[in-house]
């Protein structure tokens, strides 16, 4: 099994009396996307810079490809791109020449470097911009651009500091499918929000954090499943609606059942697969099952049921 390329063990940063970042731990792999997903000041961007080697730990350590991000911050950083929450001030150059700095930053020279950038450029779909000054990119671009600096190293570990905040849905789109595009090229990504809804289709795995502490760790299946253990179920049964309804309230799995007209509805405690039973042994028992449907709580109630709300 090989190492994780990210790990946050234990992590702590104090600011004073606050506790930004109180006992972090969590892991991505090789090719993973992780969303770390929490409400503003839970401590989302001071994990993240702590990772980036700009700000160190008041306990605990984080991981690059294995190296501490404090006794080995050289080789993290040959590692990692970071793409932070702002933009900085180069308006007057344009695309090409700052990917060009930042390229040569990194000690990309000759060849390697006119590579680094066709690559780059290419995969964010810069090559037309590239002599457009940036102070006339619109923020979609903006985003795509500061993605390209943050890559164009070819790190293995990409940590991204809310990149979809106020795109546009298309541009939000196409960062998606940027970001799902790195992962199946092998790269890692940390990749930060405040809504859960935005990163839930592009993340193998999802962190929720609140207040410096990680409340959820999973899948967002297994995460909507901890906290909603039940799934609501509305069945419509031809003729003998009545039975059915006397037969489901004698189920311990089963609560709440109302009947309105031929249609059942109630809560079912179990998984999809536990209900494909149920489906099966109303069928067997003969009511005639015209429909069956089920939903479970939406992701922004699954965000709302985690977290409380509280901004530090
Ligand atoms: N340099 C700093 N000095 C003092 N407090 C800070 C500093 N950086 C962050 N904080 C505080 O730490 C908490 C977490 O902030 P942050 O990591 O930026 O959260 P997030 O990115 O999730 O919105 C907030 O309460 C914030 O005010
Ligand atoms: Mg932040």
């Amino acid at each position: 099994m090989s190492h994780p390329m990210i790990e946050l063990r234990r992590l702590h940063r104090f600011f004073g009396t606050t506790r930004a970042v109180n006992d972090v731990s969590f892991e991505v792999q090789r090719g993973e996307v992780f969303g770390f997903i929490g409400p503003n000041g839970a401590g989302k961007t001071t994990s993240m810079r702590i990772l980036a080697t700009l700000e160190l730990p008041t306990y605990g350590d984080a991981f690059v490809d294995g190296f501490s991000c404090i006794n080995d911050p050289d080789r993290v950083r040959r590692r990692l791109g970071f793409m932070p929450d702002y933009f900085g001030t180069y308006t007057d150059v344009n695309c090409y020449e700052y990917l060009d700095f930042f390229a040569r930053s990194y000690g990309l020279a000759g060849r390697q470097r006119h590579q680094a950038l066709q690559h780059t450029m290419g995969f964010t779909k810069l090559d037309e911009l590239a002599h457009k000054p940036i102070r006339g990119l619109s923020k979609g671009m903006k985003q795509r651009l500061c993605l390209g600096r943050a890559m164009i190293h070819d790190p293995a570990v990409l940590i991204l500091d809310e990149p979809a905040n106020g795109l546009d849905p298309r541009a939000r789109i196409e960062l998606r499918e940027m970001i799902r595009e790195l992962a199946a090229n092998g790269k890692s990504v940390l990749v930060s929000s405040h809504i859960l809804t935005e990163l839930a289709e592009m993340c193998d795995r999802v962190g929720i954090i609140e207040r410096g502490q990680l409340l959820a760790v999973g899948t967002v299946e297994e995460i909507q499943h901890e906290q909603q253990p039940h799934r609501e179920v509305k069945v419509r049964v031809l003729g003998g609606a009545e039975g059915a309804r006397a037969w489901l309230v004698g189920r311990s799995d089963v609560n709440d059942v109302t009947l309105v007209g031929e249609e059942l509805k109630f809560s079912h405690q179990g998984d999809r697969d536990s209900e494909v039973v149920l489906l099966r042994e109303m069928i067997l028992a003969g009511f005639r099952v015209a429909e069956f449907a089920s939903h479970s709580q939406s992701l922004e109630d699954v965000f709302m049921a985690v977290t409380k709300g509280i901004v530090q």
